[in-house]
């Protein structure tokens, strides 16, 4: 009987709605004056996530459903062209893949954004490196979720004017990206390796502390977890670059477009509507059943 078979399909899926881990959606905003290209690298045996490269125009923004358990990093890749043989690249953050669609990892310096979700407790873990260099400001602020330390983390800093000059990364006389001091100068000290790879030896240097004191949620080196790391159960995130609107560059564009709501997936607090009002019809055809 098909009612009854169906009505267990979704009774079952309810259950596991009732028992199982949310699954959330990241928003991606551009607040920057110029295009960004976010890239995304999921980890090694998470599901993947679709796009993983994509443009956003300044003041546009779009919506990605994310996996249950997702891991894997976020970025933006800057000043981005095709040459005329259709090769895609990045000054800054590029992914050494040529095209739009990234299948590796940012090339340093790039400001990260670094998730784990449902993890251990099946608490959501999140933060934003610097310990692979900084390219554009990025903040992370969880919605609705719950947790002690579930606030907005990152770094709304723009640093690339400020990069001290042994770190900085020029396109003619503008800096576009501040190397971190391992990238810069491969010293076990700076890079925490070697007998520097423990939280005891490996300290905050004049360079991480550059980083940490512009951007005091975000990590400056590797043993920077206490004040970096960020953990909320439940929660959708905004990944945002240049959340605070540059000083030099008007923030407003009329060009701006808004494709947040285009996306055919479903919000999740329509998702959760849609699981309720599934469940009432659920319900109302098994009272003839029992
Ligand atoms: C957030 O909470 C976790 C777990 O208690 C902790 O390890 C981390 O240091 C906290 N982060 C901040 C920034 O306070």
């Amino acid at each position: 009987m098909a009612t009854l078979q169906l009505s267990i399909t979704l009774a079952m899926f309810f259950l596991q709605l009732l028992s199982g881990a949310h699954s959330s959606t990241f928003s991606i905003v551009n607040k920057c004056s110029y295009t960004v290209w976010p890239g995304v690298l999921s980890g090694a045996g998470t599901p993947q996530i679709s796009p993983t490269g994509f443009a956003l125009q300044p003041g546009q923004s779009t919506s990605i459903p994310v996996p249950t358990s997702w891991s894997g990093r976020i970025w933006g890749r800057t000043l981005c062209t095709e040459d005329s043989s259709g090769k895609f690249s990045c000054l800054t953050g590029d992914c050494g893949s040529s095209t739009l669609e990234c299948s590796g990892g940012a090339i340093p310096p790039a400001t990260l954004a670094e998730f784990t979700l449902n993890g251990a407790g099946g608490m959501d873990f999140f933060d934003v490196s610097l310990v692979d260099g900084y390219n554009l400001p990025m903040m992370i602020s969880p919605q609705g979720g719950t947790g002690a330390n579930c606030t907005s983390a990152g770094c709304a800093a723009d640093l690339n004017g400020d990069c001290p000059m042994e770190l900085k990364v020029v396109d003619g006389s503008e800096g576009v990206a501040c190397k971190s001091a391992c990238d810069a100068f491969g010293d076990p000290q700076y890079c925490c390796s070697g007998a520097y790879a423990t939280p005891n030896t490996c300290k905050p240097s004049t360079y991480s502390q550059f980083f940490k004191t512009a951007c005091p949620t975000a990590y400056s080196y590797a043993y920077d977890d206490g004040t970096s790391t960020f953990t909320c159960a439940g929660a959708d995130y905004v990944i945002t670059f240049c959340p605070s609107p540059s000083t030099s560059v008007k923030s407003s564009n009329p060009m701006a477009v808004d494709i947040s709501s285009t996306g055919s997936q479903p919000t999740s607090s329509a998702f959760i509507g849609g699981a309720i009002t599934t469940t009432l019809a659920v319900l109302w055809q098994l009272r003839h059943l029992f």
